[in-house]
Formats: structure tokens, sequence, C-alpha cells
């Protein structure tokens, strides 16, 4: 026997020289091997469901009696991921936040790192301005803040406006990379025609000497009005994946890319009676149900949700929806900053 191989076999030697190495800030990588390096993805993120009627929407309109959106800068509930308590996150990369602005409400204008957007649960007509683009939002419409964009909010109608926002916060604080400035005035000066980029970048058209040097999509808004009439016409001609009925993602029109480079965005049709087949992807996804009902089976779990319910499906969770009716759904996650780095991975069972 040698020397090395005596000596390895001795516990209390071991635990000595861990000692020593832990008071030079050194640690044996072979105790902690299968934790950094695991065979399959882990985490301690949950699947978990927001119920809108019942939960989300009562606990906001409390929300407004306490505090304007003006004094909270922006009046939102954060959806925290039971599993991951006191990191305000959704997912391990991703922020989900529910945003109320009540009549003549404003939030104010600012900036930041973080890329977001805004899918539009409840109320119609307030607006978002983005650099000085004003779009006006409704139901369904999928609206981006990309990445350091000036942008406020407002609402000159008489009901309550709310939308689900989702953010790269966890991303970004990851890198360490957060900036963020309020805006001189409230409200950005518009110098641009309302929805100015969806005639000049979103109707498969672009400017002829226009050359795309932003990270992110030029569209301010994708129009439920347009997204749903394609799935419309898509389920007339095609036969539903296995999986995910008729699923589309949202597309940067100067690249094909995804509209941001953290965030992606989809949008999928289940008819009524779609039981679909188990899938699983790297990226944990959040869903927002855009009309009907039905279950998603996650692990062991059954998610049930109806119209405007936000749901979680964890990273590598597998997962199957079943739709009562027709139904759809929006979601999104970090699938483009995973594909950019190399370590995006399906998996159809
Ligand atoms: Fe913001």
């Amino acid at each position: 026997m040698t020397e090395a191989i005596k000596s390895g076999d001795d516990p209390g030697a071991r635990r000595e020289f861990y000692r020593q190495l832990q008071a030079e800030s050194m640690l044996p990588l072979w105790e902690r091997l299968r934790e950094l390096v695991p065979l399959t993805p882990g985490g301690s993120a949950v699947a978990a469901r927001w119920d809108y009627d019942k939960i989300v929407r009562p606990h906001l309109m409390t929300s407004a009696s306490l505090i304007s959106a003006q004094q909270a800068e922006r009046r939102v509930l954060i959806l925290e991921n039971p599993g991951l308590a006191g990191e305000a996150s959704i997912t391990g990369s991703l922020y989900a936040g529910v945003q109320l602005i009540m009549p003549g409400e404003i939030a104010p204008a600012h900036r930041h790192t973080q890329s977001a957007l805004r899918f539009i649960l409840e109320g119609s007509g307030a607006y978002t301005t983005v650099e000085g683009e004003r779009t006006i939002m409704r139901p369904g419409d999928f609206v981006l803040t990309p990445g350091w964009t000036w942008h406020d909010h407002g609402n000159e109608t008489d009901q309550p406006m709310v939308w689900l926002d989702g953010l790269d916060i966890p991303l970004v604080r990851f890198f360490k990379a957060g900036f963020a400035e309020n805006g001189l005035r409230e409200t950005q000066t518009v110098h641009k025609a309302v929805d100015d980029g969806l005639y000049r970048y979103g109707n498969n058209l672009l400017p002829v000497d226009w050359r795309n040097d932003r990270p992110h999509s030029p569209l301010v808004s994708y129009p439920y009005e347009r997204t749903r009439e394609s799935l419309d016409r898509l389920r007339k001609v095609d036969a539903a994946d296995a999986c995910h009925g008729f699923k589309m993602r949202f597309a940067n029109p100067a690249t094909g890319g995804y509209p941001m480079p953290t965030i992606g965005a989809f949008i999928q049709l289940l008819p009524a009676g779609f039981a679909g087949g188990r899938y699983c992807s790297t990226d944990g996804t959040v869903f927002s149900v855009v009309e009907g009902s039905g279950e998603t089976h996650v692990g062991e779990q059954i998610l049930r949700w109806k119209a405007r319910d936000i749901f979680v499906v964890p990273g590598w969770m597998s997962h199957s929806h079943h739709a009562t009716t027709d139904a759809v759904l929006f979601s999104f996650s970090d699938r483009p900053a995973q594909i950019s780095l190399g370590i995006w991975r399906e998996m159809r069972e």
C-alpha cells in the first residue's frame, strides 16, 4: 500500500486538513462536487399558482387604499416563489409582480438596466410610454420596456388597470449590474405618434435605411388582437403539437430573435379537451392565463387555472397542460439568455 492511500483512509486527518484549509479560505472540491456540478438541474423553486379573482385582485385593491402609485413609484405586489422565500423571485432568474394603476394615477418615469415586460390582465386604455413613444394597453397586449429605456405609465380611464410585470431582476442581481435613474419629470414628453413602432417595424416592413443598434425589439407593443388572429388561423390549418398545442414565440422583427436578450415570451392556444404530453425545459416559466380554463400537472401536483390566474413551472420539472375549454396561455422565461450561453435544453416524454 502506498503512503497516499494510507493517509486517505484517515478521517481525523481529513477533518483537520479541511479545518486548516477553511482558515485559508480554501475548500476541497470533492466534498461539494455533486452540489456544484449536479447530474441534472435542481433548485428550490416550486410550482405555484396565484388565483386572480380570489387572491391577487382583492390584495391589489387593498394596496390602492394604503398607498398611491406616485408614493409607491410602482404599486406592485411581488409574486414570490414559495420555495425562494426572501428572494423576491418567481424563478431562480426572474421576477414577477402584479401592478395596479387606479384611474387618474401616474407611475413616474424612470429607467433601469433590468429588462421588463408587461402583460395586460385587466382594464383597457391606460398608457405606457417608452422612450417618447406611447402605447395604449388592452388585455392580452404584450408590452416591452427593455433595459435602460425610459418608461412611465398612466391611467386616464375610469377603470383600474392591472398588468403582470416580468423582469430579469435576479439575473441582473447575479451579475451585480443593476443601475437605475429617475426622470426629471414624472411623465415623458411624447414625441412620436401612438404605436409608431407598430407601423414602422410591426407590419413585415422595416425602414429602408434603418439599422438596428439595440439589443432588443424595436416594438413597444405586441397587441393581443393580432396575436389572437394568428392563433385562430393556425388552429384551422395545423395539427396541435402534442405538448404545446398551438404555440408561438414573440419575435424581434429586426432579427427574428427574442424580443429582449434575457426574456423570451410565448403564446399558446390549447383547444377544449386538449391533454398535453409531458414536457420539461431548463427555463423555469411563468404562465398567465389569457382565456379559458384547465389545469397543468407538474410532477405530482395539479395547478387548476382560469382566466387571469398566474402560475409558475420551475426549470426541468416535467409538466403537461390540459384544457377544459379553449384556452390561451401567455408565458415568459429566461430562454434567450440560456440559449446564448449554450445551456438551454428541453425534453419530451
Ligand atoms: Fe421600471
